[in-house]
């Protein structure tokens, strides 16, 4: 699997200016490699070139991890705390024979440390931005990508339906979001969640990006949950609006609206139709009931390795979409001081349509 996500890169590489582009520890690493490793005052640098075989520059902690995992030629180059990176970094350069040469590195991610040593050790390279060439790259997901985003999906809706027992009037919203938290893990998600979870009541509800308080519960609250699980390193993000006890006609007007918005965004969904599109399906449904200027952000956003990733669900983003793509389909009304409602569906593309991997039931659901 990551041999032929290695020969994609290198195909998609014959198509740009770029001879060999670099990934530091992160997401596009693991993905061609399987390798997977932390951010820290060590780098980790692979080089991918055109042609030939990757080489990676590592400290020297990492060694059997590399050795182990990696199931393709791949040279490294270690080094010790003592000697400090810089003589790998040569030395990798020197493997590489690059000179003259563009190579490609993360622009959105690569941190001034690697570009620095980058720079240093391989002189009269051209450095150019590749977010692009790497994003291309993971927007279709293979079989196994989809099997574990898949799983990170039923995780994640199990650990719902373990935690809304505990869920009523006279409850926190951190009660609430430690109890997703531990029914995550319980039901096999990875420790390192995709994002702390949501838990927004009442007129928190009306923040779309809201952290959680230690707001009571209250009978008449919207209460929104946005939460994922982690598998594989892959990720689920799903939002449910329930209502506490009995709602205001208003909200449960805004509810309805928001259900069929979902609905609409998934049904534009196909390959061939444009990321705007889905996001001018989902939002027709709210400007005709009235609440257009309350939809105040894109319909949803590429899901994978990272929480947001591409494809760009906006309605600017005239990209077709193409079977094996995920993304999120997440319309929302927010009605500010009152509450809102968000229901966020993950899908993948699929030959005649789209497919929800999540399941979990969208009507409205009174709970307390
Ligand atoms: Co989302």
């Amino acid at each position: 699997m990551h041999l032929a996500r290695l020969q994609r890169l290198k195909s998609a590489l014959t198509e740009t200016a770029l001879d060999c582009v670099a990934a530091i520890a992160g997401p596009n690493l693991y993905y061609l490699t399987g390798l997977s490793f932390h951010l820290s005052e060590r780098p980790t640098v692979g080089f991918f070139p055109r042609e030939g075989d990757p080489v990676i520059v590592a400290g020297i902690l990492e060694e059997s991890k590399i050795k182990s995992k990696v199931p393709y030629p791949l040279r490294a180059f270690y080094y010790t705390d003592a000697d400090g990176p810089a003589a790998a970094f040569r030395e990798a350069a020197t493997a590489l024979k690059l000179s003259h040469t563009q190579l490609g590195v993360e622009n959105r991610r690569m941190r001034v440390m690697e570009l620095r040593f980058i720079e240093s050790a391989f002189g009269k390279v051209v450095i150019e931005a590749a977010e692009e060439t790497f994003a291309k790259l993971r927007m279709i997901k293979d079989s196994l990508e989809i099997d574990l985003m898949r799983q990170a999906t039923i995780i994640a809706e199990r650990a719902l339906a373990a935690t809304l027992p505990q869920i009523r009037a006279g409850v926190t919203e951190r009660e609430v979001a430690a109890e997703l938290v531990v029914q995550m893990l319980r039901a096999g998600s990875e420790a390192e969640l995709p994002f702390s979870p949501i838990v927004a009541s009442g007129p928190n509800s009306a923040l779309p990006h809201a952290t959680i308080t230690d707001r009571v519960l209250q009978p008449g609250d919207l209460l929104t949950l946005d939460w994922g699980a982690a598998t594989g390193g892959y990720f689920s993000d799903l939002t449910r609006t329930f209502a506490i006890g009995e709602i205001d006609s208003e909200l449960k007007k805004i509810y309805e609206l928001v259900k069929n918005a979902n609905a609409a965004g998934k049904a534009a969904a196909r390959p061939g139709a444009t990321c705007a599109n889905v996001d001018a399906a989902a939002r027709k449904v709210i400007v005709e009931g009235g609440y257009g200027e309350f939809f105040v952000h894109r319909v949803g956003h590429g899901l994978g390795l990272e929480d947001h990733e591409d494809p760009s669900m906006h309605g600017q983003n005239e990209l077709r979409l193409e079977t094996g793509m995920t993304f999120t389909v997440e319309p929302g009304i927010y009605l500010p001081g009152k509450g809102g409602v968000r229901i966020e569906d993950d899908v993948i593309v699929t030959a005649h349509g789209c497919e929800s991997l999540s399941r979990y039931p969208r009507e409205l659901e009174v709970i307390g």
